[in-house]
C-alpha cells in the first residue's frame, strides 16, 4: 500500500465530538479476552481521547488487562518532563486507571542516547510481536493513532528526513526535529505504523485547514505518505476540515 490508499474521512462537529468518536473507535478495536495494542500519538490532538479514557462511562469499557500501550513516537525527553508523549499519557489516563504496568510500553527515553532507546524499543516491539519481520495479513497494533503537525509531518517524521524512506528499521532516532520541541525524538517508521488493523488519525482546530488541504490534494508531505495494512481513517474537527470535504 502506498499514499494513495483510500482514506476514509469523518468529520465531527467540534473537538469534544472529536474525542468522543476516537474513543468510541478505539474500544470497537481492543480485545475483550486475549491481548490487543493501541500506538499512541503525542501532541494536543490526543489530549481529549485521553481524557476521556481515564473517565467513567469510557474507563469502565476498557479491557485494561488486555490492552498494551505502546508510542509512536517520543521526545528524548524524562517522563516527568512536560514535553514527554508518554508521560501525557499516563497523567491523562494510564496512572488514573492503574493500567497494568507490563501493558504500558514507553519508549525507554532514559538510554544514553536516541540511537539506543531506538534500538531497545525496537527488540521490544518484536519480542512482542514474536518475529523479526511484519507479515501484512497478522497486524502488530490493533489501532494506532496519529497526528498532523503544521509542516505536514506525522509522528518524528519530518518533511526531508532520510526515516521518511526506511524500509527495514522499525524504530529511529531523529536527532534533529524538524520544527519545536527541538529535542531529539526517536519514531517509528512508516511500515512499523502501518502494521495495524487501523490507524487514526486525529486531526483539529482551524490552525490545521491548510496543511490538510495539502495533504488531501496529494503532496508529498510525511502525512501523505503514511499507510495502513488495514483501514486508514481520518477524523477532523469541522474547524480542521479544509471545503473540499463536506
Ligand atoms: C509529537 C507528535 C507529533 C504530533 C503532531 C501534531 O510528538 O510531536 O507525535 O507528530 O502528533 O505534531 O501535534 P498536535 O496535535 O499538537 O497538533
Amino acid at each position: 500500500m502506498n499514499s494513495r490508499q483510500k482514506r476514509e474521512i469523518i468529520v465531527a462537529e467540534d473537538t469534544a465530538a472529536l474525542a468522543a468518536a476516537a474513543v468510541q473507535r478505539l474500544i470497537n478495536r481492543v480485545a475483550r479476552d486475549g491481548r490487543s495494542a493501541v500506538c499512541l500519538t503525542g501532541g494536543s490532538s490526543p489530549e481529549g481521547l485521553y481524557r476521556l479514557l481515564g473517565e467513567e462511562p469510557w474507563r469502565g469499557k476498557v479491557p485494561w488487562d488486555c490492552v498494551h500501550w505502546f508510542m509512536g513516537d517520543d521526545r528524548f525527553v524524562p517522563e516527568s518532563d512536560p514535553l514527554s508523549n508518554m508521560g501525557m499519557a499516563r497523567r491523562l489516563f494510564l496512572a488514573r486507571v492503574g493500567a497494568p504496568r507490563g501493558n504500558i510500553h514507553p519508549i525507554p527515553t532514559d538510554a544514553n542516547y536516541p540511537e539506543g532507546a531506538a534500538n531497545i524499543y525496537e527488540d521490544e516491539l518484536k519480542s512482542f510481536y514474536g518475529a523479526d519481520r511484519l507479515d501484512p495479513s497478522r497486524p502488530l497494533f490493533d489501532l494506532v493513532l496519529m497526528g498532523l503537525g503544521p509542516d505536514g509531518h506525522t509522528a518524528s517524521l519530518f518533511p526531508g528526513a532520510r526515516a521518511l524512506d526506511e524500509k527495514s528499521r522499525w524504530v529511529l532516532a531523529v536527532t534533529k526535529a524538524g520544527m519545536e520541541p527541538f529535542v531529539p525524538r526517536v519514531t517509528l517508521t512508516f511500515p512499523v505504523h502501518a502494521s495495524t488493523r487501523e490507524m487514526l488519525f486525529l486531526v483539529d482546530g482551524s490552525g490545521k485547514r491548510d496543511i490538510l488541504h495539502r495533504v488531501f490534494a496529494g503532496e508529498d508531505l510525511p502525512a501523505s505518505r503514511a499507510y495502513s495494512d488495514g483501514e486508514l481513517v481520518w477524523l477532523l474537527d469541522r474547524a480542521a476540515a479544509p471545503e473540499t470535504v463536506s
